[in-house]
């Protein structure tokens, strides 16, 4: 039997609702006449359905009492103000102080009672989206079942299960379900780690695999990129996160050194549809370690440094596409929300902070991640190049520049096209690294394409 508490000193006014709420809700209703002497009880008797209450009562601010207290104590149970909201408990529920006894009893019933209880409870409180993406290097899943959502209603959802724990299939199987529009499968919220973790190891084992193509790795390793960020953002840095950047890395690395790696890529990248975050983040890679060898001062510790700044500059971005942002014009023009602007503004402060956490990085690599997009607070977006910044990050800076205008290309890259960027990063690139390294992209690519 439901049990409801009504704290009101007009004893008249309680006995009337008591008796109603008795009648017509077939309930448990225990009086009380103050606030102070309602949080008594409550602390031995947490489990209330409903808690109906003056707003104010002689000096006390009753509403506001028991409201607060039932957020302090994270409580759910729903509170009916007679009268004022006074409290951002997000479980409160008012009526004017004037209205009729029928009208409190009405609405008290409809808060306990709400038309669809038990759907809305599993729908919100039970269930998490999990990206399509996460289940296209797995060919079954243990510990949890997967669900799709369904609208019932304006407000309600409902979920219909997909795929059993246990259950195997194909990629193939779950691209059917992307091109159909689907983007999110649902799992139990206590599922959630578990299944991360799961798909983590799945991804650390292939791509710890020495027999796979070329192009199965640009996917693979497009695929792992995707869920390194996410995990960061989701779970954080832990063991599994640390395996699944190690073997990322090493698996970009081996994409480095096979022949012609970037015409491989490049044709890779247009089949395999890699997102466009990898894409930026794989090129960035590989046109450093060709750059790098016009420098006097290149190593392979170097090379390795500029492989984990190239995977991590831009980490912290909680989707894929912010890494599409790469000046103050284009994130003043993006229409994005509040929120995610900041993400921009601040990410290149949070990517360095983010690798500050792994232990195994070569030093060094957070100072250029926080300088890449100009400035030394690792803030914004500076306007011109700036001297002050260390010759890795000048270098960073330019090929991204480059990369980035590379991938804006339309179908395949004609000389024309890549004379036009030569010519637009020309003016801007002219001192020390900077003209350095835009010297040696043009002359690698040139002679690839002589
Ligand atoms: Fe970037
Ligand atoms: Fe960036």
């Amino acid at each position: 039997m439901k049990q409801i508490l009504i704290i009101e000193n007009d004893e008249t006014l309680r006995k009337i609702i008591k008796l109603n709420m008795m009648k017509n809700i077939g309930c448990d209703v225990i009086e009380m006449a103050s606030s102070s002497e309602a949080l008594d009880l409550m602390k031995i008797l947490p489990e209330l359905d409903l808690i109906i209450c003056k707003d104010a009562i002689k000096t006390e601010n009753a509403g506001a009492n028991v409201a607060n207290y039932l957020k302090k104590e994270n409580l759910k149970t729903p509170v009916l103000v007679i009268g004022v909201k006074n409290s951002d408990y997000t479980h409160l529920y008012s009526i004017g102080a004037n209205a009729p006894w029928k009208s409190i009893v009405e609405l008290a019933f409809k808060i306990i009672n709400p038309p669809s209880a038990v759907e809305a409870k599993v729908d919100t409180r039970e269930f998490v989206p999990v990206s399509i993406h996460y289940f296209l290097n797995i060919n079954t899943i243990t510990g949890c079942d997967v669900y799709i959502r369904v609208k019932k209603s304006e407000s309600e959802f409902q979920y219909v299960k997909r795929l059993h724990a246990g259950d195997t299939f194909t990629r193939e199987g779950i691209l059917k379900y992307q091109e159909s529009g689907l983007r999110e499968f649902y799992i139990p919220r206590d599922s959630f780690s578990q299944f991360v973790n799961f798909v983590t190891e799945e991804l650390v084992k292939k791509l710890e695999s020495k027999d796979i193509s070329g192009s199965q790795r640009v996917t693979l390793s497009s695929d792992s990129y995707k869920i390194t960020t996410e995990r960061i953002q989701s779970i954080g840095i832990d063991e599994y996160t640390v395996e699944l950047v190690d073997e990322s890395i090493a698996s970009m690395t081996t994409l480095l050194k096979e022949q012609n790696s970037l015409v491989m890529f490049l044709k890779s990248m247009k089949a395999n549809d890699c997102s466009f975050a990898y894409a930026h983040t794989y090129l960035c890679c590989l046109i450093l370690h060709k750059v790098i060898n016009s420098f006097d001062w290149q190593s392979p510790q170097i090379k390795e440094k500029l492989t984990y700044i190239a995977y991590f500059h831009d980490i912290s971005l909680p989707k894929n596409s912010l890494t599409e942002i790469n000046s103050q014009q284009e994130l003043d023009d993006s229409g994005l929300c509040t929120e995610d602007k900041n993400a921009v503004t601040n990410h290149a402060l949070q990517s360095a902070a983010i690798v500050e956490k792994f232990s195994k990085i070569p030093t060094g690599v957070g100072a250029v991640i926080k300088e890449h997009h100009g400035n030394k607070s690792g803030v914004g977006f500076a306007e011109n190049p700036s001297l002050a910044l260390l010759p890795l990050s000048m270098m960073f800076i330019v090929t991204e520049n480059f990369v980035d205008e590379f991938l804006k290309i339309e179908g395949v890259p004609k000389s024309e096209d890549l004379k036009v960027i030569f010519t637009k990063l020309q003016l801007k690139y002219t001192k020390s690294t900077y003209g350095q390294t835009l010297t040696a992209i043009q002359n690698m690519i040139q002679n690839k394409k002589k």
